[in-house]
């Protein structure tokens, strides 16, 4: 399976933030917000990247990974013109995709839980069309809705409904066999004149493909699309780190408990970093720590 993390918008919502510098770039504590999906792809053991983002901002990401050789991973680049909608993103990725599985996750979604890689590798492996996330939340209008049965059956997926008929959203992580790329071309812009993923989940759902998992409250998925959302991401990543000792979205950590980097290498990383306690962290675990 390869995967894309979604990485571009024009971020007006985070204004002045992100004017000139590219939201999936700022500071979530002590990385920046786009290391924490890629470490959910790389908790799905997942190793061809491509990262789209908008024509100005695709050269941070560059600079940030380079072809993602030093984490054992192949990260490749996209740009997307004009931020046409998240189904776009199989339309900028097709060459990319060819004939495999994908999966897509949002540059700005942050998720944690417990047993959460195990959750993931089985949603990748039962996958037979799509396989999307139901998270219980409050605000429920804001978000891609999923109406169940009372199996948990999807019923019914909407895009910010007015009047939301669950409280379950779809969080920002979704898995797809090949036809995906097929089923984006045919997306016609919704009424906000965006092709809206959503669109490819009914899709799904009408063909009777569409697998929805609930994610359970021990799992954690964080929005960090407002002043408010940013800082409490921060928060929470620094709170579970400092008082728990629980350390997420360290990629080079993932990638040599992953084999993809040997202990030699994870020193070399470290050293580089070694001034902050994120690259104390790194030397801790190279040497078993
Ligand atoms: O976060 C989960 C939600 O994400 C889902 O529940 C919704 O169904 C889905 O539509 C999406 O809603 P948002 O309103 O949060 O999407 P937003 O426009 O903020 O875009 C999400 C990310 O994707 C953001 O980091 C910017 C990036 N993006 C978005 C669009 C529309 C692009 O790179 N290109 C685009 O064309």
């Amino acid at each position: 399976m390869k995967g894309i993390i979604l990485a571009g918008g024009s971020g007006t919502r985070l204004y002045p933030l992100t004017k000139a510098l590219s939201k999936q770039a700022l500071p979530i504590y002590n990385k920046p917000m786009i290391y924490y999906p890629l470490s959910v792809l790389m908790l799905c053991n997942i190793r061809d990247i491509l990262i789209i983002s908008t024509p100005r901002d695709i050269e941070v990401f560059k600079e940030m990974f380079f072809n993602g050789s030093d984490i054992g991973l192949n990260i490749s680049y996209a740009s997307q013109d004009k931020p046409r909608g998240i189904a776009d993103a199989f339309i900028v990725g097709k060459d990319f995709i060819k004939e495999d599985n994908v999966a897509l996750i949002l540059g700005d979604n942050i998720f944690y839980g417990y047993k959460f890689e195990q959750k993931l590798i089985n949603a990748i492996n039962n996958n037979k069309g799509a396989t999307i996330f139901g998270y219980h939340v409050e605000n429920p209008c804001d978000f891609g809705v999923v109406e169940f049965d009372n199996k948990y059956n999807a019923l019914s997926i909407e895009e910010k409904p007015k009047q939301p008929k669950s409280n379950y959203a779809v969080p920002g992580l979704y898995f797809y066999n090949n036809e995906v790329v097929e089923i984006a071309k045919k997306v016609k812009p919704s009424d906000r004149g965006e092709l809206e993923i959503t669109s490819i989940n009914n899709e799904y759902l009408k063909k009777g493909n569409l697998k929805v998992e609930l994610l359970e409250k021990e799992t954690a998925w964080i929005d960090t699309g407002t002043y408010e959302g940013l800082l409490n991401a921060a928060k929470f990543i620094e709170t579970i780190e400092k008082r728990q000792n629980i350390h997420i979205g360290y990629i080079e950590e993932i990638a040599y408990k992953k084999g993809y980097i040997n202990k030699e290498k994870l020193i070399e990383l470290s050293k580089s970093l070694i001034k902050t306690e994120y690259g104390k962290y790194l030397l801790k675990v190279a040497n078993g720590g």
